[in-house]
């Protein structure tokens, strides 16, 4: 299983590869194809569990997901992802992101830059992944952030502050490739991208979303790698098929 330390050492020499997992099955299928990290996202609030917003989700329903993609991918570098409101100060991320420690998770990753909580979380040896542009959590829309001057500005300079305080690795979600670059050139963290050009040090795709699971609209930075949604519904009327006959 790769170390925070070994994916931070992985900068300008070979790209890291991210998607997201939310149970057992699948994370088994991710760690099988060699994933690096395997990032269970509150996206499962909308792709799995059907709800329109991330913030749905608390911590009782994300600790059962990283709990069985951790005993999927038991030699895949897990990140959890802290829910709404689970990092709302600096004492309560502590306490959450131990309990997702507790399940055999490698790191969390937190939405924005509050310093205080982030800090907390450094000086207790937790290895933190940050998440910059589109905040799914807070945002009014989906729209691509940065794209202002002085949100670019306030996006590197964040950047700037959660690399100081060691995180290890940046997503940096629906930003201009410009600043997707400038920032990955920026800091010495790793610098995820979804929807943040080519520039950055590696990339994460929701795994409904890629492996083309579903049959919604997918963000416009999403590339396609299966249809499992056409595979499954074929498979079922197949099945459907056979009893009937
Ligand atoms: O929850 C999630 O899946 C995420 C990714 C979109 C980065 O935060």
């Amino acid at each position: 299983m790769l170390t925070a330390k070994e994916i931070k050492a992985k900068k300008n020499i070979e790209k890291v590869s991210m998607i997201t997992g939310y149970d057992y099955a699948f994370a088994h299928i991710e760690e099988t194809a060699g994933i690096d990290q395997i990032l269970v996202g509150d996206s499962l609030a909308n792709v799995l569990l059907g709800y329109k917003s991330t913030r749905e989700v608390g911590m009782t329903e994300m600790l059962i997901f990283v709990a069985a993609v951790c005993r999927g991918a038991p030699n895949t570098h897990v990140i959890a992802d802290m829910p709404y409101l689970a990092d709302k100060d600096p004492e309560t991320a502590l306490e959450n992101a131990k309990r997702f420690l507790g399940c055999g998770a490698s790191s969390v990753k937190l939405e924005g830059a509050d310093l205080k909580v982030l800090e907390n979380l450094r000086n207790h040896d937790i290895e933190v992944c940050g998440h910059l542009g589109l905040l799914p959590q807070t945002a009014k829309n989906f729209k691509q952030c940065g794209k202002t001057e002085e949100e670019a500005e306030r996006i590197l300079a964040d950047a700037k502050n959660l690399d100081g305080l060691g995180l290890f690795e940046i997503v940096l979600e629906h930003i201009p490739d410009s600043l997707g670059s400038l920032v990955t050139q920026q800091v010495s963290a790793i610098t995820i991208g979804i929807g943040a050009g080519s520039g950055t040090d590696g990339h994460v795709l929701v795994m409904h979303d890629t492996l083309g699971m579903h049959d919604r609209k997918v963000p416009p930075f999403v590339t396609k790698y299966a249809d499992m949604f056409d595979v499954g519904v074929a498979g079922v009327k197949a099945y459907i098929k056979s009893v009937k006959g």
